[in-house]
């Protein structure tokens, strides 16, 4: 995690951290409801939670890390299914607006995290759930293997580890191609224009392989790769869920 990543988090959650959560156009400028907003939340957990019966998982309710956490969307709906939750994240202002929205609810521990790894702040085979959607896909190569480690480390025996990332770019779209010949150095100029100055919002991948590696290589056994492109169009992407022996 460059300086420059978390610079972009930091402005992106202190200008206007629900959309840069969930970037659909019509909610630019504060526009979304919170409501619905955490409601997309509620709905995206109780999608992982059939996954996860469906799969047959026998993973404990004790604790879940939502890794990524924004202001809080998922660690707030995964607070009402396990006893404590921690979210983590880069940016103070995504935490600050987490820590607000959700002062409510006792049992989710917002944390700052480096964006490399979790070491001092979860402990090994700890965690039941460790979920993390629509986060890996902005950070390098290089810091989402690390963080894939990370997750293989910190979950307890028999618990699950799910997590979205895109592959490589989709080369049958013209942004796919975009992305694959410009790479985000050069992108980040006409982003600048979209998002402001240091509003930019890199998109990178990790080969699907690799991951497969990485998780079987710390003795996870994968249970579903399934097609996910939370990146959007431009990328291929998948949903993995990996279990603890
Ligand atoms: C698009 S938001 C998604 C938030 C949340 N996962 C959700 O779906 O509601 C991405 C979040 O990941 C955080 N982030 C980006 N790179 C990170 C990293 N390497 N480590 C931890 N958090 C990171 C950003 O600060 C931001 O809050």
């Amino acid at each position: 995690m460059t300086d420059r990543h978390r610079k972009q988090w930091e402005a992106l959650g202190a200008s206007d951290p629900y959309w840069a959560v969930l970037t659909h156009a019509d909610k630019k400028g504060g526009r979304w409801n919170k409501e619905q907003f955490f409601q997309t939340g509620v709905d995206e957990v109780e999608g992982i939670e059939q996954k996860l019966a469906r799969l047959g998982t026998k993973h404990g309710r004790a604790l879940a890390l939502d890794y990524g956490c924004g202001v809080g969307r998922l660690s707030r709906a995964l607070a009402a299914r396990y006893t404590k939750v921690i979210g983590v994240d880069i940016s103070q202002a995504m935490l600050d607006e987490a820590r607000t929205a959700n002062a409510e609810i006792p049992n989710i521990d917002f944390v700052r995290g480096n964006g490399h790894h979790l070491s001092g702040l979860v402990a090994d085979r700890s965690v039941d759930l460790v979920y993390s959607n629509i986060v890996l896909q902005h950070s390098p190569a290089e810091n989402q293997r690390s963080l894939i480690g990370e997750f293989c480390r910190i979950v307890a025996p028999g618990g699950v580890i799910v997590f979205q990332t895109p592959s490589h770019a989709n080369l049958r779209t013209a942004k796919g191609i975009v992305h694959r010949v410009l790479g985000n150095r050069l992108l980040n100029i006409p982003r600048r224009f979209v998002y402001g100055k240091a509003g930019v919002m890199e998109l990178h991948t990790l080969d699907r392989d690799e991951v497969l590696r990485i998780l079987r290589g710390a003795d996870l056994r994968v249970l579903e790769v399934e097609r996910y492109d939370s990146a959007g169009p431009a990328f291929v992407g998948y949903l993995y869920v990996a279990a603890k022996r």
